[in-house]
């Protein structure tokens, strides 16, 4: 690929690539021809890609609804009938791809064999425990919890709970046993999915202890453990039954239970503005639609492809581009264990080396960990076989773009920035490998089929040049999230509330002179330490439940790898016993009530934090104290302003 101009924005000159003529002739989508399309008629064209990328049981009768009253209100594919599963599976293996390998298992103890599962395989696998669920009472509609780590067996168990038109809310190993146990009782699931222990950088960890205190009190009437480490754990007679014990007398095949399209397929736990995580709510024909056609263009995937979808399966990522998407397209991906520098920061350049990966998909926090390893690591492994990279998660910095595009692929791999939420379902802004141009730090432009615009505070369109919010207008993209489970007012009011009419991302974007969108990152109070979606809001209250704290604020931190750190500012019930064992007692704390990667990377025990004469927290005042601003802004309208040189003073001493 060549550097074909170079254009100027925010005085600093920017690369501007464009497909190569191989990339071209190769790609799914090559030509401007389909933005058109789309744009003349998004409903008409969405329910042709609809038609033509998925297998429907019964068309649907309306294509897309909306009340005008009431936009959030939308459906898609009304009165269509479908199964996940059947998607992802049967007709895979009807089709003559019984023996394509599905996905690659990469364990992360080298000294173990990695494993290859046919669509064949996994199509046995899944139907024998959709049975096995079928056995624990499991029907379609009831809610499974799975707190797994990247094994096999998450795949099965989502695409089993699939195929029985049962939802599963999938937990991230890396949460707490407090943390499941909060997303159990509001999914009200019936059955967890879970494993005795996991590996974390050659440890065992024992997550059958987590799984114990998540299901404590709650309705989970069956545990299924899948032995992975072997390790002794607790056990409950009357709960918990192995997935090898219960696999054994499964039968073979389980007819798939077709479900109207706008159906629930699966809850997502999130973090959102306040302290208690939000249950997104997936469908399952629209959502199958942006994951199929997503995965399929954004990626270029073909047959000969094996695709890297470095995510845990416990975020969104992993449901989309870890498990649905190449799975609908019948592609081959790899599934790794394990941590990116173990049992060396050589590991996953290794990894693509030995599987011969093509396509590659991570998030900006990991390619700055890299380029801080160095290169050397890199270079000891073969990396020809890549020819395209992804990016997820967080804006992507000018350096940290240059580095993955000439040291990971050689100059030769377009940069496929994708922007998308846990709400979106897939990706929503991005170039497409084909069509391009890529350039560090700009998304793209949307996808066929969807409208962004950004706004200022009036919500009205900004200029090219200037910077806003980014909404969505309708008709809303087919993988849209259709709700925060059990809490339609929320929903409401988070999103659809401030932009009347328009789905409201919480991000701020920049719209470029050539209509690219550039993300500039969230403007609530979310942050994204490593890639992670964390709410300040969740974290104060973890905090605030611990007996010695009063009160906290905590506010995100920018940190060269992470992107953005936790900072928490904490006042004590009593001042006296602030102490460096406290700090670390507080974070023993979070780890147990959220888990380890909530951990603030500084605590301030301190006596007040800015507030409003009515209370409310400044966290604007707080965050420019940790970026080190020489202004913090005006304080004048703080009931509290003395408090604000104390901390200036802390922070400084510390910094
Ligand atoms: O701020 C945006 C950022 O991640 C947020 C969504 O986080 P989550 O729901 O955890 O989903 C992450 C994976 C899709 C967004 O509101 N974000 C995501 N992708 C990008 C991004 N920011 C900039 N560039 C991206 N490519």
């Amino acid at each position: 690929m060549k550097n074909v101009k170079w254009v100027v924005e925010d005085e600093k000159r920017k690369h501007v690539y464009w497909p190569s003529e191989h990339m071209k002739k190769r790609a799914w989508v090559s030509d401007h021809s389909v933005y058109q399309e789309a744009e003349k008629d998004p409903v008409a064209f969405l329910a042709k890609k609809a038609h033509e990328g998925l297998d429907w049981k019964k068309k649907w009768n309306t294509e897309y609804h909306h009340d005008e009253h009431k936009p959030w209100d939308f459906k898609w594919f009304i009165g269509g009938e479908i199964n996940a599963s059947y998607n992802a599976l049967d007709r895979h293996v009807k089709a003559g791809k019984a023996d394509k390998t599905a996905f690659i298992w990469v364990p992360e103890l080298t000294e173990e064999a990695p494993k290859k599962i046919t669509y064949k395989e996994l199509y046995d696998e899944v139907n024998k425990f959709a049975n096995v669920l079928k056995k624990l009472g499991v029907k379609r509609g009831d809610r499974v919890g799975i707190y797994l780590p990247m094994i096999p067996e998450v795949i099965v168990s989502m695409m089993a709970c699939a195929r029985l038109g049962a939802v599963h809310s999938v937990v991230f190993s890396a949460f707490s046993g407090e943390s499941l146990k909060d997303r159990l009782i509001d999914a009200d699931a019936k059955v967890l999915v879970t494993a005795d222990s996991c590996y974390r950088r050659g440890k065992v960890l024992d997550l059958k202890s987590n799984a114990d205190i998540g299901v404590a009190g709650t309705d989970v009437e069956h545990v299924v453990v899948v032995k992975r480490t072997g390790n002794a754990i607790t056990w409950n007679d009357a709960k918990d039954q192995w997935w090898h014990d219960l696999m054994k007398d499964a039968e073979d095949y389980c007819e798939p239970e077709f479900v109207e399209s706008n159906e629930t397929l699966f809850i997502l736990y999130t973090s959102g503005t306040t302290g208690k995580p939000k249950g997104i709510v997936h469908d399952t024909g629209g959502y199958l639609t942006q994951a199929y056609w997503t995965t399929k263009w954004n990626f270029d995937l073909h047959d000969d492809d094996i695709f890297w979808c470095t995510a845990d399966i416990g975020w969104v990522t992993g449901h989309t581009y870890g498990c649905y998407g190449p799975l609908l397209v019948g592609a081959t991906m790899l599934m790794f264990e394990g941590a990116p520098d173990y049992p060396d920061p050589g590991r996953w350049w290794k990894t693509v080396e030995d599987y011969k990966v093509t396509v590659f998909y991570t998030a900006p926090t990991a390619i700055r960990m890299f380029m801080k390893f160095g290169d050397e690591w890199v270079k000891k492994h073969d990396l020809g076989t890549l020819r395209l990279l992804g990016s997820v998660g967080e804006p992507i910095n000018h350096d940290a773009w240059m580095w993955y595009f000439e040291v990971i692929g050689g100059g030769r791999c377009p940069i496929i920035d994708t922007w998308w939420q846990t709400e979106t379902g897939g990706t929503l802004i991005n170039t497409l490998p084909g069509i391009g141009p890529f350039i560090p730090t700009v998304s793209g432009r949307d996808f066929p089929g969807k409208k962004h615009v950004i706004v200022n505070e009036e919500g009205q369109e900004v200029k090219p040049g200037e910077s806003g919010y980014l909404i969505q207008k309708p008709p809303f993209a087919p993988g849209m999230f259709r709700g925060i489970h059990k809490d339609e007012k929320k929903y409401i009011e988070n999103y659809w509330t401030r932009f009347p009419g328009h789905y409201d991302t919480s991000d701020g974007a920049r719209l470029n002179e050539d209509d690219t969108i550039r993300i500039t990152g969230r403007v609530d109070d979310v942050m994204k330490v490593a890639g992670h979606r964390l709410s300040t809001g969740e974290l104060e209250d973890a905090i605030n439940k611990h007996p010695l704290a009063r009160e906290s604020a905590v506010v995100p931190k920018p940190d060269n790898i992470k992107g953005e750190v936790p900072v928490a500012f904490i006042i004590l019930r009593d001042p006296s016993k602030a102490s460096e064992e406290l700090k670390k007692d507080i974070v023993k704390h979070i780890d147990k009530t959220i888990g380890p990667i909530a951990r603030p990377s500084e605590i301030y025990f301190v006596h007040d934090v800015p507030k409003t004469r009515s209370g409310k927290i400044m966290r604007r005042i707080l965050r420019a104290l940790v970026r080190g601003d020489a202004d913090v802004g005006s304080t004048i309208t703080l009931m509290n302003p003395e408090c604000v040189e104390e901390l200036k003073k802390m922070v400084q001493h510390h910094g």
